[in-house]
């Protein structure tokens, strides 16, 4: 048995409205898995070494459940836009590129090697609808030590000449690509229909198939503006409204649901992300940069609904999914000045959103406890020399000023992760 001591102070959340603190505390490891934390080392490791990180922290990993991997390059340019314009100057004609694999390799390696520098060890991603290079970025994960869900992107109207599919060809793939991507304990498939505007009735009936034959889940964007929404309301008026869509076709209930934005949720959608225990993607700066309203996160983390948090790349220009916490804070006072009806967030229930709830849906993951894996993070202190900060002060600091130079270890099932040499890894493949 492989056994680790840590010693350090942990901070992780307790519940959706509490952090736990550790001062000084041990934490150990056996096989990947936390055994114990408190103040003491379990007799029987007594004589083991210890790793002492001092004033830093040890925190759970990040987990970002709504990345756009092949929108990496496009980050921060036409952050003026709205929605539909941004899609179609900038996003369509990059994802184009992806039909040359040598060029996805490039892309994906970056991708990969600069979110776990970014301390995002669980994550789940948008490709775009070219067969290879998803498949390839499938394999890539693999070998990363990434925890990841992805699957090969499917549109098939309303897109350009240049980037869309035929209805039959794209349900053919798309089997295809989950019948030979069983996936392991790491990386698992998922469909991932881009939404309900660039998608025909045929083609979402034709994954709900999928779904169910191979009981995989489904990530695709939900209410993500009033524009959005009501075009697919008008598009499908058989259903009337996006989620509605989603489960009329099939798509609901057979693997885990990730919706991303989900800003103007009706009743409809509240009874599906219920009924279906949909995770639903808050993505903060993304919403601010190309869509229209904020997401009203306090009042459905109040009434049950579970909700993470995405860096929506290229949408959101920051690679680290903490900077979305922060973010989620800033929006959700903005939403209380604007409504006071609508509370404004804690911190706590930002970070728990960006670690605890993301990380559930990869198994034991998002917090350090007796049971959870060890996928963790080595935070600098984030003090100025002469001032010290509380612990709870200390992990706010990094959220809202902190960025990947601040991170000494990364950890997934104990293993400790480097960035550079996954990097290599990737170009290799
Ligand atoms: N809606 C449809 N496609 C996209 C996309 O690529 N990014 C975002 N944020 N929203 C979308
Ligand atoms: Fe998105």
């Amino acid at each position: 048995m492989s056994v680790q001591i840590y010693k350090g102070t942990i901070v992780t959340s307790e519940t959706i409205d509490t952090l736990e603190v550790y001062e000084d505390a041990y934490l150990t490891v056996e096989d990947g898995v936390i055994r114990s934390i408190g103040d003491n080392i379990p007799d029987t490791y007594k004589d083991l070494p210890v790793t002492d990180y001092g004033r830093s922290l040890l925190i759970p990993a990040f987990s970002d459940l709504h990345i756009h991997a092949p929108q990496y390059h496009e980050r921060g340019v036409g952050m003026d836009c709205l929605l539909f314009d941004w899609l179609n100057t900038y996003t369509f004609p990059e994802e184009a590129r992806f039909a040359d694999t040598d060029y996805a390799r490039t892309a994906y390696a970056q991708v990969i090697r600069d979110l776990l520098r970014h301390g995002t060890l669980h994550a789940n991603f948008f490709t775009t609808i070219h067969y290879d290079a998803s498949d390839l970025f499938f394999r890539m994960l693999q070998k990363s030590g990434l925890y990841a869900f992805a699957g090969k992107l499917n549109m098939d109207m309303n897109s350009p000449d240049y980037l869309v599919e035929e209805t039959e060809q794209a349900i053919a793939d798309t089997e295809r690509f989950v019948a030979e991507h069983p996936g392991d304990d790491h990386v698992k498939p998922i469909l991932v229909p881009r939404f309900a505007p660039t998608c025909s009735e045929k083609l979402l009936k034709g994954l709900g198939r999928i779904a169910e034959s191979y009981h995989v889940g489904v990530h695709t964007h939900l209410v993500e503006s009033r524009a959005e929404a009501a075009w697919a309301a008008e598009l499908f008026p058989q259903y009337g409204s996006d989620g509605a869509i989603y489960e009329g076709c099939g798509l609901l209930g057979h693997g885990p649901a990730i919706m991303a934005h989900v800003i103007f949720p009706t009743e409809v959608e509240e009874r599906i992300l219920e009924k279906y225990d949909v995770v639903s993607v808050h993505c903060p700066d993304a919403t601010t940069n190309i869509t229209a309203g904020i997401m009203p996160v306090r009042r459905m983390q109040k009434q049950g609904f579970r909700i993470a948090a995405g860096s929506d790349i290229g949408g959101g220009h920051h690679t680290g999914v903490y900077t979305q916490a922060a973010r989620a804070v800033q929006l959700s006072k903005l939403k209380e000045f604007y409504e006071p009806e609508n509370e404004r967030l804690a911190f706590a229930n930002a970070f728990y959103m960006a670690t605890a709830e993301g990380g559930s849906v990869f198994g034991k993951a998002g917090r350090l406890a007796p049971g959870y894996r060890f996928d963790a993070l080595v935070i600098d202190s984030m003090e100025n020399e002469g001032k010290e900060l509380t612990p709870l002060e200390r992990l706010e600091r990094f959220c809202y000023i902190g960025d990947d130079r601040n991170i000494r270890e990364r950890f997934v099932d104990g293993r400790r992760i480097d960035p550079e040499e996954v990097y290599r890894k990737m170009l290799g493949c």
